[in-house]
């Protein structure tokens, strides 16, 4: 990928895995617009980003809403000139818990931000993309898209939704030069880690130990498979999704 020239949107940006995918772009020379809900963080990282050389700019939206999200492509495309890359990464775990203990508001507010949100996003970067007759987008999936796990069915649903929102997505994108993919972390090192754990350190240790790694991933391990999957040198892949566990679902 010749990233000099290389248009990046992500979204959810300002923390864990979306911070450490734009400054991963960024450190390649690329043009990087930063969104998420928190202006002064937002503001911050795009100088961060800057102070490496990288044209960035932070733009504010929620991606559950249309209008932002419709308002946020439309500004990278007029900043910017166009949008080579995307990345949907703005996720929320929801509130975790038994099936049994759900609720309706549960299940809106998680899938709102991950289904709805990733939905949207595809919606309005591919309108652009497949006028333009190129361009790559990386859904954030999990290994919670791929297996089930007990205490997080709505995340569970949620995460294999963006699954299958990719693999349409990359059909209907395929034949104009748009590739979908997805990336499956398994458990990174990030703020989210930690609310899954209960922010209770053994419990955290317990459940690294029991992995075939025995670690978490890094989010920088995450940014570079979306990196790769973003260029060039990923051409013929589309509509997959790339489980990078640590071997997690091997097992
Ligand atoms: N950390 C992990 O172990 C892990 C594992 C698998 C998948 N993931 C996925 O990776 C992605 C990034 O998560 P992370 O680990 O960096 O956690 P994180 O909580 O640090 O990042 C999620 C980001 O999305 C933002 N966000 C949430 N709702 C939003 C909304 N409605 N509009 C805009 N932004 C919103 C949050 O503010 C946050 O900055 C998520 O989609 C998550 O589900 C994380």
């Amino acid at each position: 990928m010749n990233t000099s020239k290389t248009v990046v949107l992500i979204t959810g940006a300002l923390t864990g895995i979306g911070r450490a995918t734009a400054l991963a772009f960024a450190r390649e020379g690329a043009a990087v617009a930063v969104s998420g809900r928190r202006d002064e963080a937002g503001h911050a990282l795009a100088a961060e980003l800057r102070a490496l050389g990288a044209r960035a700019e932070y733009l504010r939206a929620d991606v559950r809403v249309e209008a932002d999200v419709r308002a946020l492509v439309e500004q990278v495309v007029e900043r910017f000139g166009r949008l080579d890359v995307a990345v949907n990464n703005a996720g929320t775990e929801g509130q975790l818990g038994l099936l049994t203990e759900q609720s309706e508001d549960n299940y809106r507010a998680t899938f709102d931000t991950n289904v709805l949100g990733t939905l949207l996003s595809l919606k309005h970067e591919m309108r652009v993309m497949l006028k333009q007759g190129h361009g790559a987008i990386v859904n954030l999936s999990s290994i919670a898209g791929q297996v089930g796990f007990p205490g997080a069915s709505i995340y569970v649903g949620s995460k294999h939704a963006v699954e299958g929102l990719t693999k349409s997505a990359a059909l209907e994108g395929a034949a104009a030069g748009v590739r979908v993919n997805a990336v499956a972390p398994g458990p990174v090192q990030t703020e989210m880690l930690d609310r899954f754990t209960g922010g209770n350190e053994d419990a955290k240790s317990g459940f690294l130990a029991s992995l075939p790694a025995r670690r978490a991933g890094s989010p920088e391990e995450i940014a570079q498979t979306i990196l790769f999957l973003a260029s060039d040198k990923a051409r013929f892949l589309t509509g997959q999704c790339v489980n990078v566990d640590g071997g997690f679902t091997a097992q």
